[in-house]
């Protein structure tokens, strides 16, 4: 089986868990979009491990990681992740491999991500800072990009940072006054880059072809969620890459069809980081019940996540657009105690209601929520490993998403740990 592992709602939905569970039955983990943006969680015993780039099947030893084409590999932080993973006894050598047309985050791209969000006020986006933004936007625009592929030959790559350098300069310069880019300790960093990465860079493309074709099953990892999607997402309060499943097949040369399973992650509730429409948010006591329960601060920025009740309208959204299979539901532990949940089921636009997610940020901001109602639990669900054992209104909760949702959900997170998971249809 070749699974895709993709968020329903606005990121951190607990890929991270899910794909270290189901890459127990897989030989090849990849990551096909965003970049250090990410920030995946796995918890293995007392160990915790927060991923950014890697694919979080590397805490397994011998799995395959690859990340693909369309990922943007900031090499500080993938160097990093090697490092501190082979601190803690987890060695990548001779089974990462990096796309050499994935393109390369340099300071440069996080200082523009920085001082167009600073310029942009109280409009801005709130991205994590990672360059992500402007390294994707050097990607569209051809002239001024480097790829991992760059570090093969390094007086090119000399070459294209001083003419990039000028380039970027003159803008940097004209805008915000900022002293210029510094092409030589670039440069110094690059052949760091080169020296701890290029033996990782290859034709991944092929790799994962000549794979599956000998019968290696994949494990595609997605970053970010589908409300983040750039063409499909709440524009333009979202990331800069097809984060939906939509964005696999370009991500990685691989066709949607060689998946047997699109599995959609969400959590029981809402989260959004950063600024835009969020139609459940509950900035109130309940927002705040949920995020201090659920732990809900950011794994890359720690900045505390913007929580609500459960939207099924988005979510339905985010199925229908990414052909998902099954759906994954993380936290259900993190709404004992709650007397009453509420999950909305439509919106109310110009007093009418709908059930298709409008995803323009403006439209959206203007929606009204038509929740249903239902009683909470208030038990600790923490250690039960069999569906039937879940309290009655927990599973009444499960079994009202997935009729308006329309997608059965067949795995269900009570806890942070590999082991708290329950398989529905395997009880
Ligand atoms: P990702 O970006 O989708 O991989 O998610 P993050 O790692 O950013 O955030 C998810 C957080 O929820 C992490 O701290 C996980 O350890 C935690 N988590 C995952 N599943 C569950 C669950 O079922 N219950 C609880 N309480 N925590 C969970
Ligand atoms: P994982 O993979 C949650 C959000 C940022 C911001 C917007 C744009 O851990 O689920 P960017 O830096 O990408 O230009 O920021 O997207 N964002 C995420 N939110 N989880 C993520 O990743 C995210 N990656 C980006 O907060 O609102
Ligand atoms: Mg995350």
């Amino acid at each position: 089986m070749n699974y895709c592992v993709v968020g329903l709602q606005w990121g951190d939905e607990g890929k991270g868990k899910v794909v270290d569970i189901l890459a127990e039955n897989s030989d090849i983990v990849v990551r096909y979009a965003g970049g250090a943006n990410a920030g995946h969680t796995v918890i293995i015993g007392d160990e915790r491990f927060a991923l950014h780039l890697m694919p979080s099947g590397a805490v397994r030893p011998g799995m395959a990681c690859v990340i693909g084409n369309g990922v943007v590999v900031d090499p500080e932080v993938l160097n990093g992740e090697i490092e501190g993973l082979s601190k803690r006894g987890i060695s990548l050598e001779g089974r990462l491999f990096i796309s050499e047309n994935a393109h390369v985050v340099l300071d440069y791209h996080k200082q523009e991500d920085r001082l167009r969000e600073e310029a942009l006020g109280k409009n801005k986006i709130g991205t994590t800072a990672r360059g992500i933004g402007p390294c994707y936007a050097d990607k569209v625009g051809r002239s001024f990009a480097i790829r991992m592929a760059d570090f093969r030959d390094m007086d090119g790559l000399y070459n294209k940072l001083v003419q990039i350098a000028e380039y970027k300069n003159k803008i940097l310069n004209a805008l915000y006054n900022v002293p210029p880019v510094d092409t030589e300790s670039i440069f110094t960093k690059c052949r760091m880059y080169r020296e701890n990465l290029l033996r990782y860079v290859c034709n991944t493309t092929r790799y994962l072809h000549e794979a599956m074709e000998q019968g290696k099953k994949v494990l595609f990892e997605g970053a970010q969620g589908s409300l983040l999607d750039l063409d499909h997402g709440t524009f333009p309060f979202v990331t800069s890459s097809n984060s939906s499943s939509l964005g696999m097949g370009a991500g990685c040369g691989v066709p949607m069809k060689m998946i047997d399973t699109f599995i959609g992650l969400v959590k029981a509730y809402s989260t959004r980081v950063g600024a835009g429409p969020f139609p459940t948010e509950q900035d109130n006591e309940i927002g705040n019940r949920i995020r201090e329960k659920g732990h809900e601060y950011g794994t890359t920025t720690g900045r505390p996540r913007r929580c609500g009740w459960f939207d099924a309208v988005a979510v339905a959204y985010s199925a229908r657009i990414g052909g998902i299979d099954e759906i994954a539901m993380m936290h259900l532990d993190t709404l004992a105690g709650l007397p009453e949940l509420q999950v909305c089921r439509a919106y109310r636009i110009d007093g009418h209601e709908t059930t298709f997610f409008p995803c323009d940020a403006e439209e959206l901001s203007q929606v009204e929520c038509v929740y249903e109602t239902l009683p909470g639990w208030d038990a600790d669900v923490s250690g039960i490993t069999q569906y039937r054992d879940l309290p009655t209104e927990m599973r009444h909760y499960i079994e009202l998403i997935e009729s308006i949702v329309r997608t059965p959900i067949t795995i269900l997170g009570v806890g942070p740990r590999r082991s708290q998971a329950i398989f529905r249809n395997r009880s």
